[in-house]
C-alpha cells in the first residue's frame, strides 16, 4: 500500500480483509498515519520511504498507489520496470497529466490499472448481468442522479483543486457508463459552484452524455443538498422490456454509508427489490484488486479497468470540463 488515508482506510484494506488478500506492507509520507493504519489492519511492514519499501517487496506484488492524482506520477515514477500496479483514481488531475501517466507505464512495461471500482458494486454487476441476459430489453436511458451532503473538507489537497466535482466524483459515473455503452460521441456538460461551500470550485454538475438519437443518458449531481427527505443516490436503466434501480448508499452518508439495492421492473408493473449483498463501499474494492490480480497470474485475457481503457474516461472528463466553459447557445437579441 502506498498511502494510509481516508480511502485506503474506509475501503481498501476492509475489502482486502473481506477477499483475504494479503497485504505486504504502507508506506505514506505520514508515518503516524502508515502506523496507525498497520495496527487498525494488522500489517506486518511499515516503510520509512519508497526506497525502503522496494527493497523490501518481491517482484510479485501488486503496488496499490492511493495518493492524490497529483501526486501519482512522482510515485510511479519511483517504481521498478515491469512491476504491477494499480492505482486510484482520477489518473491525474487533467488528460494531460494522464496521457503522461499512460506513456511511463508504457515506458516502464507495467501491468496498470486505475481503480474505478464502481464497475465492481454488486449491485452493478447484477444489473449487468441481467441486462446482458436480455431482461432489459434495448437498454435506452441510463440516468445518475445524486443530491447529498458530501463532507469536502475530509479531503484537505481537495481545498485548492481547480476541479474538483466531475474529476473526483462524477468520474465513476462517466467510466460506469462507458462500460456499458462505451465512448460517447460528445459530451456536454455544465458544473457549477455552491454559495454555501465558495472557498471550493465545482461540486455540482449536469453532464449530458452523447450516444445518437436512441439514448438519453445523463448525470446530475448536487453534492450540497443538505435537505435530508430529497437526497437521494442512485443509477437507474430504462429499456424496451424493463428498468432498474440501483440506490448507491454510500453517498448517503459517506463514508459510513447506507445499504446499496437494486430494484427492478418489467414494463408497464411495479419494482420489486432483488436479493443482493454487499455494498460499493468496500466490496467493489475487491473486484478492481482482484481484477488485476487475476490477469497478472493469468487467469483471465482482459483487465477492465487498465490505463488504456481509463485514459477514455479521461478524455471523456476533459471534454465535460472543456463543454461547460465553453458550450452553450446564447439567445437571440
Ligand atoms: N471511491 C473511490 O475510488 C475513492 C474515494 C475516495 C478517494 N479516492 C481517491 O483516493 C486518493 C486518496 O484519497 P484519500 O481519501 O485517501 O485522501 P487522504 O487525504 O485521506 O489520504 C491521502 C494520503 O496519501 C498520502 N500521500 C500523499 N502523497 C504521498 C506520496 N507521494 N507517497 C506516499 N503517501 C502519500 C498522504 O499523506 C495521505 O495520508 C485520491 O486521489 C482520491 O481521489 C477514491
Amino acid at each position: 500500500m502506498i498511502g494510509a488515508g481516508g480511502i485506503v482506510n474506509d475501503a481498501h484494506l476492509p475489502a482486502y480483509k473481506i477477499a483475504g488478500f494479503w497485504v505486504t506492507g504502507i508506506y505514506d509520507i505520514d508515518r503516524d498515519r502508515a502506523l496507525q493504519t498497520a495496527e487498525r489492519f494488522d500489517i506486518p511492514l511499515v516503510y520509512y520511504s519508497q526506497e525502503d519499501m522496494l527493497a523490501r517487496s518481491p517482484r510479485s506484488v501488486v503496488f496499490d498507489v492511493a495518493v492524490p492524482g497529483g501526486q501519482l506520477l512522482s510515485v510511479l515514477r519511483q517504481l521498478p520496470d515491469g512491476c504491477h500496479v494499480l492505482m486510484q483514481k482520477p489518473m491525474g488531475e487533467d488528460l494531460a497529466m494522464a496521457r503522461e501517466i499512460l506513456e511511463l507505464t508504457r515506458a516502464k512495461n507495467m501491468t496498470a490499472g486505475v481503480n474505478f471500482q464502481l464497475r465492481y458494486a454488486p449491485v452493478m454487476l447484477a444489473a449487468r448481468r441481467m441486462a446482458d441476459a436480455g431482461l432489459l430489453g434495448d437498454v435506452h436511458d441510463m440516468e445518475v442522479v445524486v443530491n447529498v451532503f458530501t463532507p469536502w473538507d475530509l479531503w484537505t489537497f481537495l481545498a485548492t483543486a481547480p476541479r474538483l466535482e466531475i474529476l473526483y466524483h462524477s468520474i465513476h459515473y462517466v467510466d460506469l457508463v462507458r462500460s456499458w455503452f462505451g465512448n460517447p460521441k460528445r459530451v456536454l456538460a455544465k458544473t457549477v459552484r455552491n454559495p454555501r461551500t465558495p472557498s471550493l470550485s465545482a461540486t455540482k454538475s449536469m453532464i449530458m452524455l452523447d450516444y445518437g438519437d436512441w439514448k438519453r443518458v445523463h448525470i446530475a449531481t448536487n453534492h450540497g443538498h443538505k435537505f435530508k427527505d430529497s437526497q437521494c443516490s442512485y443509477v437507474q436503466w430504462e429499456g424496451t422490456e424493463g428498468a432498474l434501480h440501483a440506490v448507491m448508499g454510500v453517498n448517503l452518508d459517506y463514508p459510513k454509508g447506507r445499504p446499496d439495492t437494486l430494484s427492478f421492473a418489467k414494463t408497464d408493473e411495479g419494482w420489486q427489490t432483488l436479493p443482493t449483498q454487499g455494498n460499493w463501499f468496500p466490496d467493489a474494492f475487491v473486484g478492481s484488486m482482484g481484477s488485476l490480480q487475476a490477469y497478472v497470474a493469468g487467469d483471465v485475457k482482459t483487465l477492465p479497468t487498465s490505463v488504456e481503457d481509463a485514459i477514455d474516461t479521461m478524455r471523456a472528463v476533459e471534454a465535460a470540463y472543456i463543454s461547460s466553459e465553453r458550450d452553450g447557445v446564447p439567445l437571440n437579441r
